[in-house]
């Protein structure tokens, strides 16, 4: 039987998503589930939650808990609004599980015995007025890139250019605004994944299927040549993966954790041995790995166009850089944003419709038909209240409820409560019968992989 391995963005765990994350990556990533599966195929569909980082942190603290529980009770609530959404997981997994500490921990010892890691003395970003370092999303300020005046210190959301907090322009904290920033030295671990550049080249260039959105944001940041600069894997943080050399100490890293986006990805893999602890499934590394089984698995990630760098550079270049025969993604589909009535939703600004509430609101049917009708794919599209409304009344009620119910109103009259034998048929449900097969075919070639 054909195997398809299926992978959503796992989501931040400080707060209810809103509907663009939703249609950026775990709807369509359901609805491409639920196809294969109805196509006959073994699916294994995976998600997680997101859970280090400083957004952890200060939401844990903001929340005045403790970040471990935090982050239980972030997931639970998560889980339990996928659910409503009928989002058709196998598994949905947590970043912070001890799988995802032991594979990221084996990981950055692979590398570093491939000779992929350095130890780099860097300069920080210290907020005198918050009396902490500001890693990355922390420090906000102009894009040196685009000029776009609310970059983050890890990466621009206008322009897409991954960034170093030291390249802003103007920096300032974004937890107290302070522009009271000092640099300060510490010491910390980067991937060479510039030594990787002519390899992941090469894995890019032989995607010929792959969306113009994926690979012209993967060959954008390759060529320019700074998109695969050596980056810090390493934070000064408490919450976290404990830095270490598969189950070494790592010298001189005590009391530092991985950087989030190092973990995040791994916890795609670490999510198939959750599913097997869970005792939901046995047998993950036929999923995974090349040499037990994965060579024939398809394996797909859905995710919004933010994502694709890491998807594309990073996390193929630890995988490659392993040197161990790890499943690389075959097809990346990556969606452009939705915005929400003329702006971006946002989940700090509170500006959008979270999940939550959208369910509160109308059963999910209503959410799922619209946002996947509406899926941004070769541009960014937008949620209004009136299109959202309209099109529910008109598309959903009037063209289909009213299609299903003359039929099933007509099927009555004629033929009461059984439906007719097969071999009644005409000539005339022939010919709809064949030219529904014709589409189906047309779908099957498309998707014929
Ligand atoms: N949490 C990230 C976001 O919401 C996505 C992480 S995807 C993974 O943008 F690859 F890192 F897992
Ligand atoms: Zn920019």
């Amino acid at each position: 039987m054909e195997r398809v391995l299926i992978t959503s963005a796992i989501p931040y765990i400080n707060g209810i998503k809103h509907l663009g994350n939703l249609v950026g990556s775990q709807l369509p990533a359901d609805l491409f589930a639920r196809y294969n599966r109805g196509r006959g195929r073994e699916v294994l569909f995976l998600c997680a939650t997101d859970e280090h980082g400083t957004p952890a942190e200060l939401a844990a603290a903001k929340a005045g808990m403790d970040v471990a529980e935090y982050c239980a009770k972030m997931h639970a609530v998560q889980a339990e609004i996928a659910q409503g959404f009928r989002l058709s997981f196998d598994h949905f997994g947590r970043s912070s599980s001890p799988q995802n500490h032991r594979l990221t921990q084996h990981f950055a010892g692979r590398l570093a015995d491939a000779g992929l890691i350095s130890e780099v003395s860097e300069r920080q970003v210290y907020s005198n007025a918050d009396g902490r370092f500001l890693p990355d999303r922390y420090i906000e300020g102009t894009c040196p890139n685009c000029g776009y005046d609310k970059a983050r210190g890890d990466q621009c959301e206008n322009c897409t250019k991954q960034l170093d907090p030291t390249d802003l322009i103007e920096p300032r904290s974004a937890i107290s605004g302070s522009t009271d920033l000092q640099v300060r030295e510490t010491k910390h671990l980067y991937l060479r994944q510039s030594s990787m550049r002519d390899q992941l080249n090469a894995w890019i260039d032989s995607k010929t299927d792959w969306p113009i959105l994926t690979t012209s944001i993967a060959k954008k940041w390759l060529n320019d040549g700074d998109g695969l600069q050596d980056r810090g894997i390493t934070r000064d943080l408490d919450w976290g993966i404990p830095v270490k050399k598969g189950t070494q100490e790592w010298p001189g890293m005590e009391g530092k954790v991985f950087y989030v986006w190092f973990d995040a990805p791994i916890e795609y893999i670490a999510c198939a041995a959750e599913w097997v602890d869970a005792g939901k499934g046995s047998d993950w590394e036929r999923w995974w790995r090349t040499d037990m089984g994965a060579q024939d698995v398809r394996y797909v990630q859905f995710m919004g166009k933010d994502n694709v760098p890491f998807h594309t550079l990073s996390f193929p270049a630890t995988i490659l850089g392993s040197g161990e025969p790890w499943k690389l993604v075959d097809y990346i589909k990556s969606f452009n944003y939705l915005n929400y009535d003329g702006g971006q939703f946002s989940t700090s600004q509170g500006r959008g419709v979270f999940m939550d509430q959208a369910l509160s609101i109308l059963p999910s049917d209503y959410w799922r038909w619209w946002l996947l009708s509406h899926a941004p794919e070769t541009s960014d599209s937008e949620f209004t209240w009136e299109n959202f409304q309209a099109g529910v009344n008109k598309d959903l009620a009037d063209v289909l409820g009213n299609f299903v119910s003359r039929i099933t109103k007509f099927c009555r009259s004629k033929f009461g409560e059984v439906i007719p034998e097969a071999g009644a048929y005409g000539a005339q449900e022939a010919r709809v019968m064949a030219d529904l097969q014709a589409r189906l075919d047309a779908i099957k070639r498309i998707w014929r992989r």
